[in-house]
C-alpha cells in the first residue's frame, strides 16, 4: 500500500505542466486495435490506468512500444482472446476493449470491469448499443460475451448522456455496415479527441462534441499519428491548489475553455486568475471572498470529477456553500475525512452544505477513490501540520507524477510504501 505524506501550509510558486487526458487516453489505447497498422499516440500520461491497458494490449499479442510521452501500438500479430478478471478489474475503462474487439472481430469476451466505487456504475447503455448494432450479449460466470454475425449501423438513443457508452458505441460502430446515429450522446472533449483519432485512421465520424454523432461505417482503418488533449481534471485540480496555496501558481499546457465552468466559479468567489491561450495563472484571492453553490452536470457543466477537490476550496469561503452531486450517488466519501481535518460539512441526500471558513489541521486520512484522493492532496497542502493519505495508489491511477510536480513548486510532499 502506498502513502502520501504532506507537510501543509506552505506557499507554492512556479508552474506545473499538465499531462495528457486520462479519460481520453484510456479510450484511445483500446481504439488503436481497430486498425491492423501502427498507431502512434503522443502525450499519453504515465499513470497506472494507462499501464493496465497496455498490459491488456500485450495479453492480446499487440506490440506496445512506450517511450516518455508516446505509445506506438502495433496490432499486426494480434489475437482475440478472453480478457480475464485480473486485467479487467484494474480499471473501469477496460470496458472499451468490448467495443473495440466487437468492432474489429465481432466478438469480445471480458470479465466485469473494476474502477472507483463511486456509484452503481451500470453498463446497460453500452450493452444496449451493442445489441442495437446486431450483437447478442450474454452474461455468464462474471463475464460478458458479446458477439455478432454482422454489425449493422443503427439509430441509438442514450437514456443518459453517458461518456463511456458514447465512446464504446463509436468503437463498435466504426466498421459496421451502414450509418449509426447516437442521439443524446455525451459531449465531453475526450469524446471529440477519440473521434478525431478514429477519423485520423480513416473513420467517418461527424458531430462529436454535439449531442448527435453520426458514424458512417468503413471497411478499413489505417495507420496514424495522434495527440492526446490535456487533462482538464488534472488542470482543474492544480488550479484549485493554486487558489488555496499559490503565490502565484501557473498551470501550463491546458485548454482553458475545457474548464470554463470551474474558471467562472473561481472568478465568482473572488479568486484572481489570468487566462492565457494555453495556461491559467492563479494570482491570489480577494480579501473578501464569497461563498457559492455548485451542481455537477455533464459537459459543459461543472465536472463531477472536480467536485471533490473543489469542496476543499469551499471550506475556506465565508458563509454557506453547497455542492450537489447529480452524476454519481457515492461521491461524498471524502467528506468524513475533510471533517476530520476540521471542515464543517453536512451531507443530506446528494447535497453537501459547507460552512466556512474553517482552519484545516493535518491528520491521517484515506484516498477512498481517485478524485477523493485528489481532494485529500489539496486539503493536505492547505492544512497546517502533517497529513498522511493512505490508499494513495488510487491517486496514481489518474495523476501523472503528482508528487514530483508538486515538489517542483515548493510542496513538502513524499510517497512511500507502507
Ligand atoms: C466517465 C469518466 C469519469 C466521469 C464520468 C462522468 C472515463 C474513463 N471516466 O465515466 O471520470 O466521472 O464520465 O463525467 O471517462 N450510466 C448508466 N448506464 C450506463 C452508463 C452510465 O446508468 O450504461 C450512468 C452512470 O451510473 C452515471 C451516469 O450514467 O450515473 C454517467 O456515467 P458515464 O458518463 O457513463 O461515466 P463513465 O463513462 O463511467
Amino acid at each position: 500500500m502506498k502513502m502520501i505524506e504532506i507537510e501543509g501550509g506552505r506557499k507554492l510558486r512556479g508552474s506545473i505542466r499538465v499531462g495528457g487526458a486520462k479519460n481520453a487516453s484510456v479510450a484511445l489505447i483500446p481504439a488503436a486495435i481497430l486498425t491492423d497498422e501502427e498507431a502512434t499516440i503522443c502525450n499519453i500520461p504515465e499513470i497506472t490506468d494507462t499501464d493496465a491497458l497496455c498490459d491488456i494490449l500485450e495479453l492480446l499479442h499487440v506490440k506496445v512500444n512506450r517511450s516518455t510521452e508516446s505509445v506506438v501500438i502495433n496490432p499486426q500479430e494480434m489475437i482475440n482472446t478472453e480478457i480475464e478478471e485480473q486485467y479487467s478489474k484494474k480499471l473501469r475503462a477496460s470496458y472499451y476493449f468490448m467495443g473495440a474487439l466487437l468492432g474489429k472481430y465481432k466478438k469480445a469476451v471480458m470479465h466485469f470491469p473494476g474502477g472507483c466505487s463511486i456509484g452503481a456504475r451500470p453498463i446497460d447503455l453500452h450493452l444496449k448499443g451493442f445489441e442495437a448494432l446486431g450483437a447478442t450479449v450474454k452474461n455468464e460466470d462474471n463475464k460478458y460475451i458479446v458477439e455478432a454475425k454482422e454489425l449493422k449501423g443503427a439509430n441509438i438513443y442514450l437514456d443518459i448522456a453517458s461518456v463511456g457508452a458514447t465512446i464504446n458505441i463509436m468503437l463498435a460502430a466504426v466498421k459496421a455496415e451502414g450509418t449509426t446515429i447516437i442521439d443524446n450522446a455525451a459531449k465531453e472533449p475526450e469524446i471529440v479527441n477519440v473521434a478525431t483519432f478514429l477519423n485520423n485512421m480513416g473513420a467517418k465520424i461527424t458531430g462529436a462534441g454535439t449531442s448527435t454523432i453520426k458514424i458512417i461505417g468503413v471497411e478499413h482503418l489505417h495507420k496514424c499519428f495522434h495527440e492526446v488533449i490535456p487533462d482538464r481534471i488534472e488542470a482543474g485540480t492544480y488550479i484549485i491548489i493554486g487558489a488555496l496555496c499559490g503565490e502565484p501558481l501557473r498551470v501550463d499546457n491546458i485548454i482553458p475553455e475545457h474548464i470554463d465552468s470551474l474558471l467562472s466559479k473561481l472568478e465568482e468567489i473572488g479568486v484572481n486568475i489570468e487566462i492565457g491561450p494555453d495556461f491559467v495563472e492563479v494570482l491570489g484571492m480577494e480579501e473578501k471572498l464569497k461563498p457559492t453553490n455548485i451542481k455537477t452536470a455533464v459537459y459543459p457543466g461543472f465536472p463531477t470529477d472536480l467536485q471533490q477537490p473543489f469542496t476543499v476550496l469551499l471550506t475556506q469561503l465565508p458563509g454557506k456553500s453547497k455542492v450537489t452531486e447529480t452524476i454519481w450517488e457515492n461521491r461524498f466519501m471524502h467528506i468524513p475525512y475533510l471533517k476530520k481535518l476540521g471542515a464543517d460539512i453536512e451531507v443530506k441526500n446528494q447535497t453537501a452544505t459547507i460552512i466556512g471558513p474553517k482552519k484545516l489541521i493535518g491528520d491521517e486520512v484515506v484516498a477512498t477513490d481517485l478524485r477523493a484522493g485528489a481532494a485529500m492532496v489539496v486539503a493536505g497542502l492547505l492544512a497546517e501540520g502533517t497529513t498522511r493519505i493512505s490508499n494513495a495508489e488510487h491517486i496514481l491511477r489518474g495523476y501523472e507524477q503528482i508528487v514530483e510536480k508538486l515538489q517542483l513548486v515548493g510542496a513538502k510532499i513524499s510517497i512511500k510504501e507502507i
